[in-house]
């Protein structure tokens, strides 16, 4: 009888336990710290329906995000760690943070702007990916809450010197994230540059709208609102050709769960090794316009991309290979985690005929990206 009592008492212990990993408040002790002689710490936005997003300025990152399920349980739909060191061992999978200068690749680190000739750092390859080696992901962005009409909002500026990773011109960049009362994470970013330079910031989120990073993103169902994309050589640069998706497994207009076509041995997908692509949005001008919309059969827990940028890079965590564990002890394993990048095209600056990202003196950088959360039954 006293065994029966043990074995129930030690399985409403794990149900609490399960139940607590959804919902878990991070200890903002955990992510004090310095880095360059500037401090870390965790912040936290909410709304008024009970979602809570938390973040640090080690790199502008998002560390947790918790929307409700179908059920109205509360789920973390983001990946992060628990403290800071975590965060410094783990910068290659850039983990929620803002990358730039220039988001994504940059053939050889190579480009032009006036006649003059630009070399970036090379982390990938042998091409530039994601602002370099020390790109502004490791950086501690200054970081204030400021009061704007609406919902809470979190300032974050980092400022980047003339020729940091090769760019030219004194960057100074800010983001701003808020929760709204429509359950959406809005992220807004501002930037001038005291002389001509390139500029592609995105978030590096990584989603699993299933609460738990133990499952893959296989059974998501993903649409996205492009009728082309960029293809790529091996090494995932541009080739410049802008092709149509009709008839590809890579063309989501009509919403497909991911697993099912990500195995097909064609040449975009065997060089991604999975999805890890450009696709040109289908619009004509800056509106803000639904990108993407991603839903997961698990937890009801659906995600609209909303964004004023040319293209999003839709990655579904192929380079995974579980050597790092997440919050929760969730281990990072192969395509656990998907990122839904809203920029500008990779390697823009070495093609004419893709949108400028270029940033000139007395003009300001805008990017408006909405992540809108709901359900469905
Ligand atoms: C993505 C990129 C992938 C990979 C990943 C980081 O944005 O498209 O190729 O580099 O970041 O591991």
């Amino acid at each position: 009888m006293k065994n029966i009592f043990l074995f129930f008492s030690l399985l409403l212990f794990m149900c609490a336990c399960v139940q607590n990993k959804t919902y878990t408040a991070l200890d903002p002790e955990n992510f004090v710290s310095t880095k360059d002689g500037k401090e870390t710490a965790l912040f936290t936005l909410k709304n008024d329906n009970g979602m809570v997003a938390q973040f640090t300025n080690y790199g502008a990152r998002l560390v947790s995000l918790y929307v409700p399920d179908r059920d109205g349980n509360f789920q973390d739909v983001t990946w992060g760690y628990e403290t800071i060191e975590d965060y410094f061992n783990s910068t290659d999978i850039y983990c929620g943070p803002i990358v730039g200068r220039y988001g994504n690749r940059i053939n050889k680190g190579k480009f032009s702007l006036n006649g003059k000739d630009y070399q970036l750092t090379l982390n990938n390859n042998g091409n530039h990916l994601h602002g370099g080696t020390q790109g502004f992901e490791c950086k501690v962005w200054d970081t204030e809450y400021v009061s704007k009409p609406g919902n809470d909002v979190l300032k974050m500026s980092y400022y980047a010197k003339d020729g940091e990773e090769g760019y030219p011109g004194d960057l100074d960049i800010s983001v701003y994230y808020s929760l709204t009362d429509d359950n959406a994470l809005k992220i807004e970013y501002q930037a001038t540059s005291k002389d001509t330079t390139i500029i592609n910031p995105t978030s590096h989120a990584y989603f699993n709208l299933a609460g738990t990073s133990d499952v893959t993103i296989l059974n998501h169902v993903l649409k996205i609102n492009a009728s082309n994309f960029t293809p790529t050589d091996q090494s995932l640069i541009p080739t410049g050709e802008i092709r149509k998706l009709t008839g590809s497994p890579l063309d989501f207009r009509q919403p497909t769960a991911i697993g099912k076509r990500i195995d097909t041995q064609c040449e975009a997908l065997i060089y991604g090794q999975g999805y890890d692509h450009n696709y040109i949005l289908d619009k004509k001008n800056k509106q803000i316009t639904e990108a993407a919309v991603i839903y997961s059969p698990e937890s009801g827990i659906e995600m609209s991309v909303l964004t004023d940028q040319p293209a999003l890079q839709f990655y579904s965590g192929n380079f995974m290979d579980g050597t790092l564990t997440g919050k929760y002890g969730d281990v990072h394993n192969y395509r656990t985690g998907f990122a839904l990048e809203a920029q500008n095209y990779p390697d823009a600056p070495n093609h004419d005929h893709f949108p400028s990202a270029i940033l000139n003196p007395g003009e300001t950088y805008t990017q408006t990206t909405i992540y809108k959360f709901g359900v469905k039954e």
